[in-house]
């Protein structure tokens, strides 16, 4: 665990400098954004940045904490500075964690497994996504005593549901994540433009493929897919691609036709619009790990996630990506705070883009706050490094926000220090 040193980290940055080298990541966050985009392919760049509809909800998530001013207080001594927090069991040395994001192997060849090495340095806690690019076992490993998560993505498939639950059980995984809000994907402008989903590359199924259930229904005969066109050559990369990223060797996939089957599989199963409170007790009875509803944003919806027993609520609207004009998450956060009473842990993420930002989250009363694309992109940039350099960069920044407003500690940190503006 990395405990945050504000002061020394921006004494080596500046000593650095003075002999002439640079930072391989930047420190103004346009500037992360531009050399993302320089890296990336334009697909990637589009899946990652894009959002959904007209992006007004990607705008707002990051517009809207402007809303909040900090009125900072002085004369408090604040010499010793703390950024540890108590979550699920654990001490973490600052208030983040990383958010599930899938497809990370867009971003960067080692995707997950890179972001789970530079968590792993840190102690910063790393939700795995139910469309990561690594199975959950191999990034866990690298993890140490580091918390980790699993995000659920509840298929079609109640027996896959369950093995996957079994798998982060195994994995050392703290608690269950749920993701709600994506039962079916947004109108992703940006990706329908190119006519671009990775899943469908085979890109981002790596826990899929991986799972024993997910394999035996393989097996199974699948219905034809729709519509009859002629071979072309971007159908036959998709299909290069699917054998290639489908476990085991490329030729035996290729003759087999696995990776088109996995990949058609998934698109069958992926979609579950149907769930709804009812189903919840299914996942209790399956796992003794913590359930975490991601996606809140209703007062109500919290107050009903905790009558139905669950131990997290995780305020966020998936960086826009799902319902353009969705009210942001920084807007929704006071709202769910109030109904949930401290009765439960808050996860809030979407929009957060620096130290500042999150002190505002924790002011309103989330208990940790999630860094989303801003990693891909540092991933993106530096691989591993890149992630860690961010991770130091924030916790810094968060650092010194908090002790300049005159607060000693996370516990510190409360809405009387901020201003509706
Ligand atoms: C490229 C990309 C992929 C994502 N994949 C997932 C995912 O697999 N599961 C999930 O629950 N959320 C996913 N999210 C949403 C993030 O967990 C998080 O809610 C979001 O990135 C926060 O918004 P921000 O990145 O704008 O701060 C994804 C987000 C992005 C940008």
């Amino acid at each position: 665990m990395k405990k945050s040193n504000a002061l020394d980290r921006q004494r080596t940055v500046y000593l650095d400098g003075a002999f002439g080298y640079r930072q391989a990541i930047p420190f103004v966050y346009a500037e992360i954004e531009r050399l993302a985009r320089q890296k990336l392919s334009p697909e990637a760049w589009a899946y990652i940045a894009g959002s959904a509809g007209l992006e007004q909800t990607a705008r707002s998530n990051e517009s809207d904490f402007q809303h909040w001013k900090i009125v900072p207080r002085m004369l408090r001594n604040v010499e010793e500075r703390d950024l540890s927090i108590q979550f699920l069991g654990h001490t973490l040395p600052a208030p983040f964690f990383l958010a599930p994001i899938g497809a990370l192997e867009m971003a960067h060849p080692e995707a997950d497994l890179a972001v789970a090495r530079a968590c792993g340095a840190l102690g910063i806690p790393y939700i795995f996504s139910n469309q990561a690019s690594v199975p959950m076992e191999e990034c866990a490993v690298t993890m140490g005593e580091t918390p980790r998560m699993f995000q659920l993505y509840w298929s079609r498939s109640d027996e896959l549901a369950v093995s996957l639950l079994q798998r982060a059980e195994a994995s050392g995984c703290s608690a269950i994540v749920v993701t709600l809000d994506t039962t079916m994907l947004g109108w992703r402008t940006r990706d329908l433009d190119l006519g671009y989903l990775p899943f469908l590359k085979g890109i981002g199924i790596a826990q899929y493929t991986s799972d024993p259930v997910f394999r035996r229904l393989l097996e199974e005969p699948l219905e034809a897919p729709s519509g009859n066109r002629r071979p072309s050559f971007d159908a036959i990369r998709t299909l290069i691609s699917s054998a290639q990223k489908y476990p085991g060797g490329f030729w035996r996939n290729l003759r087999s036709g696995i990776g088109r089957k996995a990949v058609q599989k998934f698109t069958q199963i992926y979609s579950r619009p149907n769930i709804t409170w009812t189903d919840l007790p299914f996942l209790r009875k399956h796992t003794r790990l913590p359930i975490i509803l991601k996606g809140v944003l209703h007062p109500d919806d919290a107050k009903k996630a905790l009558d139905y027993g669950v131990d997290g609520i995780y305020v966020s609207n998936h960086g826009g990506r799902q319902v353009d004009g969705a009210i942001s998450s920084i807007e929704a956060l006071p709202g769910i705070v109030e109904a949930v009473r401290g009765k439960a842990p808050i996860l809030f993420d979407s929009g957060v883009r620096g130290g500042a930002d999150a002190f505002k989250a924790l002011a309103l009363g989330a208990t940790a706050v999630g860094i989303g694309r801003p990693y891909c992109y540092a991933l993106g940039i530096g691989g591993q490094a890149g992630v860690e350099a961010l991770l130091l960069n924030w916790m810094a920044d968060l650092e010194l926000t908090m002790g300049l407003s005159g607060c000693k500690n996370i516990a510190e940190i409360h809405s009387t220090i901020l201003h509706r503006g």
